[in-house]
């Protein structure tokens, strides 16, 4: 496919078929997360791959903290949705910062780093989105993980930082594309 085409085409997918993909194409999703830019090159990402049972498990996770958050009125936003996304899946990619320590200040650099390794980290995850769909596959990024990020740490048996799920799968269905702001809106020009 044509590059401007995939990243045209690109959709956050939240139906999936009842479909299985292979290792070798989870794989080659992987090799292009890993060859996004990254700043100093410190390539701050882990992955965790679920493939299997593992990705209901995962919904089930987040089902279970949802019906706890909301028995204190705490708002879940659309974390029950994309756990049912999540659910569907035939593939689910964890993503890890392994670099980030809460606790990491060099020299007061705390907020600089976490924001360099952050726009590495989505980077990678965009690199996989649009490898999907070169692949003929369907994906979601996904932040509300974060409703049950301790319970999906616990269960992973991992202290880093969790920054997002990768939902993946055969589509089963083709939104239109969600509306975008106009370029000159949100454009400013300064040339001689
Ligand atoms: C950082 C990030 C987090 C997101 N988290 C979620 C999520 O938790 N659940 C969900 O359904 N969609 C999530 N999305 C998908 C967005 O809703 C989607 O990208 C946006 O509405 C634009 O639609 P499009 O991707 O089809 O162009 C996320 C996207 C990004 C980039």
């Amino acid at each position: 496919m044509e590059f401007f085409d995939v990243i045209s085409r690109r959709r956050s997918i939240r139906k999936f078929k009842p479909r299985e993909i292979s290792r070798s194409e989870v794989e080659k999703l992987l090799q292009a997360a890993i060859l996004a830019p990254s700043g100093k090159n410190r390539q701050p990402w882990e992955f965790v791959v679920l493939m299997g049972s593992y990705p209901r498990q995962l919904a089930d996770i987040i089902s279970a903290k949802v019906d706890k958050l909301k028995e204190i009125d705490f708002p879940t936003g659309s974390a029950l949705n994309s756990a049912g996304c999540i659910a569907q899946a035939a593939a689910v990619v964890v993503v890890y910062n392994p670099k980030w320590k809460p606790d990491t200040n060099r020299n007061g650099r705390r907020r600089y780093i976490y924001s360099v390794d952050t726009q590495s980290v989505g980077a990678a995850i965009q690199n996989m989105h649009l490898a999907a769909v070169d692949m003929g596959l369907g994906g979601l990024w996904i932040c509300d993980v974060f409703y049950a990020e301790e319970e999906i740490s616990a269960w992973l048996g991992r202290k880093d930082e969790l920054v997002a799920a990768f939902a993946l799968g055969m589509a089963d269905e083709d939104p239109a594309p969600r509306p975008r702001n106009a370029m000159e809106d949100i454009t400013r020009w300064l040339e001689d």
